[in-house]
């Protein structure tokens, strides 16, 4: 059932675990991300990034991303990812997103502010939930392209991780329903191993008491998500990996088993990668092995 994500992401506060949030910009991503939830029966977040709009339109894939949601068994938010221009978030809203970010974490803090509260007014009139980003997660070269620039020389700068004082500041004053932070995360490959400043995570979720939400979710160490959600992280971002998976599978099958195959066959054996990979994404983020 399609299921807004202010809901969702409270009783897995109150749980102790984390929604998986994975990207899928095409119908074996949407197929897969539903099946792996269902047969572990629990929420997830469909989610499409504007930058991925070369991928596959928003007006195209979102209709999809709901339709699947409406229909599935378990509760499913379908939420804009990354929403840098007014057009895209006002189009996923129409397109009965229940869910939107507001990525204005490129901006100085005032008009990051400005910006979001806007959105925030626009999207709470129609009961739709708001996501916005404060501290600057980056991207790194390899992966993770959600529309942003690659940032490897500045990977590991500490300056741009999110202030918790000003979170409390910024929470206060937009009203948004959770907050992407960072802490460390890289969206795509880590070039180097990554320093998480978890503790960071916990002490803005002291200050901002609502949920928190971890971008560049792929290549965290087990114990590090658990730590993560127990300091606040409620919705992580998840989608390099998966996608390796899928593109890993399809090289194996290719070198070692068939190089000569119908198209269906590659598909199918996308599909089953995707999916083994989300179940155990779901597993981890809500500690369970169900
Ligand atoms: P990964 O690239 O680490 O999977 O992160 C995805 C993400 O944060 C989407 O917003």
């Amino acid at each position: 059932m399609l299921v807004g994500l202010k809901e969702v992401l409270v009783q897995a506060r109150a749980n102790k675990q984390a929604i998986a949030a994975f990207n899928v910009p095409n119908l074996e991503m949407v197929r897969a991300a539903i099946q792996a939830a269902e047969e572990a029966n629990k929420p997830v977040i469909l989610q499409h990034a504007e930058g991925h709009g070369s991928l596959i339109p928003l007006e195209e894939i979102g209709p999809i991303m709901r339709q699947y949601a409406e229909r599935s068994r378990v509760p499913v938010v379908v939420h804009l990812d990354h929403g840098k221009s007014f057009e895209a978030l006002m189009q996923a809203i129409k397109l009965g997103f229940t869910s939107v970010m507001i990525d204005a974490s490129d901006l100085p803090f005032d008009e990051n502010v400005a910006r979001t509260k806007e959105i925030v007014r626009i999207a709470h009139s129609l009961g739709v939930s708001v996501e916005a980003e404060l501290g600057h997660v980056f991207t790194s070269s390899l992966g993770g392209g959600e529309g942003r620039a690659p940032d490897d020389d500045q990977i590991g700068d500490t300056e741009i991780y999110t202030n918790p004082k000003q979170a409390k500041a910024f929470v206060e004053a937009t009203d948004v329903d959770c907050l992407a932070v960072a802490f460390g995360t890289v969206h795509g490959i880590y070039l180097k191993e990554p320093r998480l400043d978890l503790t960071r995570v916990r002490e803005i979720y002291q200050e901002v008491n609502i949920p928190l939400v971890m971008h560049g979710g792929s290549g965290v160490a087990a114990a590090d998500y658990q730590t993560a959600i127990e300091n606040g992280i409620a919705k992580i971002n998840y989608y390099t990996y998966a996608n390796k998976a899928a593109a890993n599978a399809l090289k194996e099958h290719v070198t070692y088993e068939a190089q000569d195959g119908f198209f269906e066959e590659y598909v199918a054996i996308a599909m089953k990668a995707l999916k083994m990979d989300y179940t155990q994404a779901i597993q981890v983020f809500s500690n369970s092995s169900v």
